[in-house]
């Protein structure tokens, strides 16, 4: 059990948000901006109930605790401005010293917090000069709540807190799915990492079917036997994925034919071909048309589909059939559909689909923790908060 933010009594109160502004950046612009706006209902709430103060931090990348101008959340204060205009301020100091000199704004942005070691290491004295700067903590950073760091579990230890909107939204739609989806239930999880492998386990009992894709299916077919020629495969999961094979073998659903390429290239020459006619030293970039007819009929019956990864090479044009369908059919279903962070979430708004979604989370390693069955630390944190602080 945890607060959320209309089980506080934010007026006249400081508060500090944890988000997760770890956006996309190009060239020092921000290539995709949903983490940010998905954050303006918590900061509407707390405006809306008279909060005193609003200090909204977040890391940005992966600065190893010390300043690194590439990683400054100017980028970020730049489109808040749009939202808040001069009601926000900026606290370019990485150590903020200075906060308390900032009560004439209503809402700060802190720099990065990983500028400053403490915040990976859940240095005691960090989180307590985070917890200093308010009366309240939110965590609204669903997309950093797998990480046991300063402001996500140490400031939780020492002010009263609760889940932001957004916060509230993921830990309700992703523990439906783990802990009581409506049948059918199917899972698609493709990608590469050997970390979906938790995630295969921990739903293969729950899910009528499993849909394999990426590189991760590539894995599959190899540990089934199959001859994948010069795929990229991942030699750390093959174990694992022979293991999971015996374990459910009929649900497994994996690719029965493919798109092969000469290369891993945009305008690499190309075949669609059955899986024993992959050209010799060639690579499986996408699944083929049987194998998109058998994947869309198992899940047209879905009542819950959750999806984590992405089916081929969905960055090339050429090779991103098989995820497009998947978003596509996705979208069309009358179905609770969760996707995951990461490719797949960033596959949907490439199609523009994340309106007929159920839910588009914006934790990609958050995520896939929740379907691998983990609890999270900031979770954990907001539970051991709701006992300490009553
Ligand atoms: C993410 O982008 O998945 C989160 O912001 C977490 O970032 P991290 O992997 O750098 O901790």
């Amino acid at each position: 059990m945890y607060r959320k933010l209309d089980d506080m009594d934010f007026s006249g109160k400081r508060v500090l948000v944890r988000c997760d502004y770890n956006v996309p950046m190009k060239e020092g612009n921000i290539t995709d901006d949903a983490r940010i706006k998905k954050t303006f209902p918590t900061v509407q709430h707390l405006l809306d109930n008279n909060a005193k103060q609003i200090v909204l931090c977040s890391h940005l990348g992966k600065p190893k605790g010390e300043y690194m101008p590439d990683l400054t959340m100017e980028p970020v204060y730049e489109r808040l401005v749009q939202e808040y205009g001069t009601q926000i301020y900026f606290e370019k100091e990485p150590d903020y010293f200075r906060i308390n000199r900032l009560q004439k704004n209503k809402i700060v942005l802190l720099e990065n917090l990983r500028f400053n070691p403490g915040e990976k290491e859940n240095d005691k004295r960090f989180s307590e000069k985070l917890a200093s700067f308010a009366d309240i903590f939110v965590l609204d950073a669903f997309g950093a709540s797998h990480r046991a760091h300063a402001s996500v579990v140490g400031v939780a230890e020492l002010l009263p807190s609760c889940a932001g909107r957004l916060m509230q939204k993921e830990i309700e739609m992703l523990s439906s799915v783990v802990e009581n989806p409506v049948q059918p239930f199917n899972a698609i999880i493709g990608g590469a990492k050997a970390d979906k492998i938790e995630v295969i386990k921990n739903l293969l009992p729950k899910v009528e079917h499993l849909i394999i894709g990426g590189i991760l299916a590539n894995t599959f077919l190899k540990a089934n036997g199959i001859d994948i020629k010069g795929s990229k495969f991942d030699e750390e999961t093959l174990f694992a994925a022979d293991d999971i094979l015996a374990l459910g073998r009929d649900r497994i659903i994996l690719p029965i034919d493919c798109v092969a390429a000469d290369s891993f290239d945009e305008d690499a020459e190309s075949v669609e071909c059955k899986l024993s006619e992959i050209p010799e030293s060639w690579l499986i970039m996408d699944i083929g048309p049987k194998t998109v007819t058998l994947y869309s009929d198992l899940l047209e019956k879905s009542k819950t589909v959750a999806w984590g990864g992405p089916i081929g090479v969905f960055e090339f044009e050429k090779f991103a059939n098989g995820t497009r369908m998947i978003a596509q059919l996705l979208a069309s279903l009358d179905a609770t559909t969760v996707i995951c962070g990461g490719d797949s979430g960033a596959a949907i708004a490439k199609y523009g689909l994340e309106d007929k979604m159920s839910h588009v989370s914006t934790g990609g390693g958050a995520s896939l923790e929740m379907l691998g069955g983990k609890k999270l630390p900031g979770i954990s944190a907001l539970e051991k908060n709701f006992g300490k602080f009553r």
